[in-house]
């Protein structure tokens, strides 16, 4: 086989064999077909799409690029969870201990940022010390002693989507629903868990940007998970605005652990319970998702979910100190505030652009060697249906350089004040089938 004669298949719009797709996976992973070749199938597969069955054949080939990890023999339903990407989504940091703590055991893979979205991982990393590769022995004993931990790829598991995903993100096809289905059900089936909640974003912040888009993603991850045997369903949410107020790594750190603490922004505490409860209920652990959030409110209220965060920071390695006193975190040198030039009522702010400024003032990767500045991002003082009175701070930027010029024009862009909107709802859909 030749890979020139695939991308030539795939370009005119044929659909790829299981052995085929089996041969692109295997030689991409090891290095014989070179990225600029993978880039064209990448873009073939953008503009052409796949079949169901591709995308199975594809997904199944990436799991199976590197180790499969077993869980089976740690009691109970082990169960992750899986956004398709956001702008300021700090659920998983939430999420993972606070649903740990009500006795669900949690075994979470996540990623690094793509695009103008931020990853878990990258988030995790700004607290000094945390550790997001663990060895297989050691995620299986923290998943088995604290009910929790979340690794990010090792270079084992799932190697083929670490190396498509980062070659994604700097060739702009990562707005595909064979690659982000592909991308994450086969980490998803290479981690282990037994039951798997998805989050499948819609929105400007989102890879699938109308609700149409989002049902056909959702229903392909839940058919793939089915097919390898994982309890799977989609909560559709809205990416319209960012989730919560921050946006940046160190700044989720610290509004993970404010909204730990019980001063959570609302839209990021009530996805945290939509999603922690189907979680609870998938790990049966409670019967119905009325009671799953009475016992995910309970924990949250007490203090044993803030708890479960910081026992898995200890266990990974990360700075404690920093946990206690988040203002440690706040090393940006420059702090601005960026008032509403007209009084009204903010009725959107797109998501994306909105990343896109983070990302510029380094909260993100432009290309994939580039490094993160952690300390770096925005928080937003105002979300859509606030009431503003000019001069009044719209969000306050974080930088580490004076030069904010081009990123405050596209924040400007990127904020209509005028007459007043409703709330976007902030989940559309839910997918079990
Ligand atoms: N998250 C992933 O893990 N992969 C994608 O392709 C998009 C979001
Ligand atoms: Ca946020």
């Amino acid at each position: 086989m030749r890979m020139v004669d695939l991308i030539e298949k795939k370009r005119d719009g044929h659909a790829l064999t299981k052995e085929e797709i089996l041969f692109i996976i295997e030689n991409y992973t090891n290095g014989t077909i070179p990225d600029y070749q993978m880039s064209a199938l990448l873009m073939a597969i953008y503009y052409q799409d796949m079949t169901d069955e591709e995308i199975t054949n594809l997904t199944l080939a990436m799991a199976n690029s590197g180790e499969v990890i077993d869980l089976s023999h740690l009691a109970g339903i082990k169960v992750d969870k899986h956004s398709t990407g956001g702008v300021g989504d700090t659920t998983t940091l939430i999420l993972a201990p606070l649903v740990a703590s009500v006795g669900v055991t949690v075994a979470k893979m996540s990623g690094r940022g793509l695009g103008y979205t931020g990853g878990t991982i990258d988030k995790l990393e700004a607290i000094p010390g945390f550790k997001v590769e663990l060895s297989d022995e050691d995620f299986v004993k923290f998943v088995n002693e604290s009910h929790v931990a979340v690794i990010g790829q090792s270079g084992n598991l799932a190697p083929a989507d670490k190396k498509l995903y980062a070659l994604r993100d700097v060739t702009a096809t990562v707005g595909s629903i064979p690659l982000i289905a592909s991308s994450i059900m086969s980490k998803k089936i290479a981690a282990g868990a037994d039951a798997i909640v998805l989050d499948v974003t819609t929105g400007d912040g989102a890879f699938m940007k109308n609700l149409d888009e989002a049902r056909r993603l959702a229903k392909t991850m839940v058919r793939i998970g089915k097919l390898a045997q994982r309890n799977t369903m989609a909560v559709i949410s809205d990416m319209s605005q960012p989730l919560g107020r921050a946006i940046g790594n160190s700044l989720e750190i610290i509004e993970a652990i404010d909204t730990l603490q019980g001063r959570g922004p609302a839209d990021l505490v009530e996805m945290c319970y939509a999603l922690g409860s189907q979680m609870v209920v998938l790990a049966k652990k409670a019967e119905t998702l009325a009671e799953a959030r009475e016992m995910l409110e309970a924990a949250l209220t007490s203090g044993a979910a803030f708890a479960k965060f910081k026992e898995m920071v200890a266990n990974q390695g990360g700075d404690l100190s920093v946990i206690e006193e988040p203002a440690k975190l706040m090393t940006a040198k420059y702090k601005i505030e960026l008032p509403a030039k007209t009084s009204g009522y903010v009725r959107r702010i797109v998501a994306n652009e909105i990343g896109i400024a983070a990302m510029m003032l380094g909260a993100g990767r432009k290309t994939k060697e580039d490094s993160i500045d952690f300390a770096v991002g925005l928080v937003l003082n105002k979300k859509v249906g606030d009431a503003v009175t000019e001069g009044e701070s719209l969000l306050t930027i974080y930088s580490n350089t004076e030069d904010i010029a081009e990123v405050t024009r596209l924040i400007y862009n990127n904020i209509e004040i005028g007459n007043q909107v409703d709330e976007p709802p902030l989940i559309h859909d839910i997918i079990t089938e």
